[in-house]
């Protein structure tokens, strides 16, 4: 059967059953959802035909066109952004890094107002978190606090772009060079945004040593489970793809042997020399990689990623200019300074003196179809996960938590993806308008 048949085939069966059908007032609105057309089903389909299943063509267009689109030289794709941000904080670990490698018992200093699998890798990695307080309204570290959390275990900052809004890039990066600090951006949430660092616009995830992103589907774009990791160092780079395959020495993709030509002429440890270079490891690794299917999908999502960047930015806005009458009940958002952030969410804090509390107003916006969420853990302290974790041993908290704990209490945010209508924003705004009632 010719192929273009079959494409012609599941491209109308695409149209015909996945068309998004127009918002009716009374629907359910919910925070976020796939963003997709024939293009990614047709792509899906395509490297399912080819039945190559694991990384192939499709992943080597995808990690170039990632890396294009964020100007950086190298990309890797990995099976979630919990895999990246654990293939990060390894990638720290390892002994080519000399006496930068973070060794057990050195801290990295974050934040407890963190989705979990930020914070877990740098335990898993044998190391310790050291947690500051966030600011309201950016939801991000303040900057002076890490200084105050410095000590000298100090080897890392690994921090998430709070719900896509950028974290003071230049004051943290200019921390980190000054004492020698590794700097991973957690950028899972915030793909697609910029921010101005020496008279220049970069993208976010890139001014770091290390970026990472997530393609769950809530995500600016998605390959249903999917991530990747970023860098401009080659050293980091060399590492990473090391500890994403195996922990192995050799490069060559998949498929594919003696690309270096030294295949069986090398020296490696206590093996004996030419021992096959495909089989030599130079890192306790792992295996985080994704399958070509997913990197389908990404290629036809990354060409559509500056307009969902876009209509995120203006569905915020909208949402903005439409509750700025409510800033005496409720918080409302800032964008962080030098930055144009490619917003997940739209988060609010009900303020003190409101009449109502958050499980109030969240509870008549659910009851009203639409969907909101908390700013993922709160407290990632406050959790039975560390229960058993003793403070000053497995963490440190360097700051009074005050600002994490009221965002626990009193945050919730709804959603701004690309699949919103004005009609939808502006049931969102008029609930919300209610549930303060
Ligand atoms: C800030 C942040 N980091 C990491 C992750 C983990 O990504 P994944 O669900 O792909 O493992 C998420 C997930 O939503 C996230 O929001």
């Amino acid at each position: 059967m010719e192929k273009d048949r079959i494409e012609e085939l599941v491209r109308a069966y695409t149209r015909e059953h996945h068309s998004r059908k127009p918002y009716q007032k009374g629907d359910r609105i919910p925070y976020s959802g796939r963003v997709f057309d024939e293009e990614e089903v047709w792509a899906l389909v395509d490297s399912a035909l080819d039945f190559w299943l694991t990384a192939g063509d499709y992943t080597e267009a995808f990690e170039k066109g990632l890396a294009a689109y964020l100007e950086v030289p190298y990309c890797l794709l990995v099976n979630s952004g919990s895999s990246a941000n654990l293939l990060a904080m390894a990638a720290l670990t390892s002994p080519l890094l000399k006496d930068r490698r973070i060794l057990k018992g050195d801290e990295v200093l974050t934040v407890a107002a963190a989705f979990p699998t930020t914070v877990a890798p740098i335990l898993q990695c044998g190391a310790v978190p050291v947690f500051v307080d966030i600011d309201i309204p950016s939801y991000n570290v303040c900057p002076e606090q890490l200084e105050e959390a410095l000590s000298s275990r100090t080897k890392a900052v690994f921090l998430a772009h709070s719900l896509g809004n950028p974290f003071a890039l230049d004051q943290i990066r200019a921390f980190c060079d000054r004492h020698g600090l590794w700097l991973i951006e957690d950028n899972c949430d915030g793909l697609g945004g910029t921010y101005e660092i020496d008279e220049k616009i970069r993208k976010t995830g890139t001014i770091g040593h290390i970026g990472t992103s997530s393609f769950y589907p809530a995500h600016q774009m998605t390959t249903g489970e999917g991530g990747a990791v970023y860098t401009s160092d080659p050293l980091l780079y060399k590492i990473l793809r090391s500890m994403r395959d195996w922990g192995r020495e050799c490069s060559c993709p998949g498929g594919m042997d003696n690309l270096c030509g030294h295949r069986f002429d090398g020296q490696f440890g206590t093996l004996p020399r030419g021992y096959d270079h495909k089989y030599v490891y130079s890192h306790i690794g792992y295996n985080l990689k994704a399958t070509d299917m997913q990197a389908a999908i990404g290629t036809a999502q990354l060409a559509k990623l500056p307009d969902f960047v876009r209509r995120r930015q203006e569905n915020w806005a909208y949402l903005r200019a439409g509750l700025a009458g409510l800033s005496d009940q409720l918080i409302l958002p800032e964008k962080q300074e030098h930055s144009n952030p490619s917003w997940f969410g739209f988060i609010l804090a009900v303020r003190p003196e409101c009449e109502r509390s958050r499980g109030e107003i969240v509870s008549y916006l659910e009851e009203h179809g639409i969907q909101t969420r908390n700013l993922f853990a709160g407290n990632i302290l406050r959790h039975p996960c560390f229960q058993d974790l003793k403070e000053g041993e497995d963490y440190r908290v360097a700051h009074s938590l005050e600002n994490t704990d009221f965002t626990m209490r009193n945050a919730f945010w709804v959603g701004v993806y690309p699949g919103m209508t004005d009609a939808m924003l502006d049931e969102m705004i008029l609930r919300i308008r209610k549930s303060l009632n």
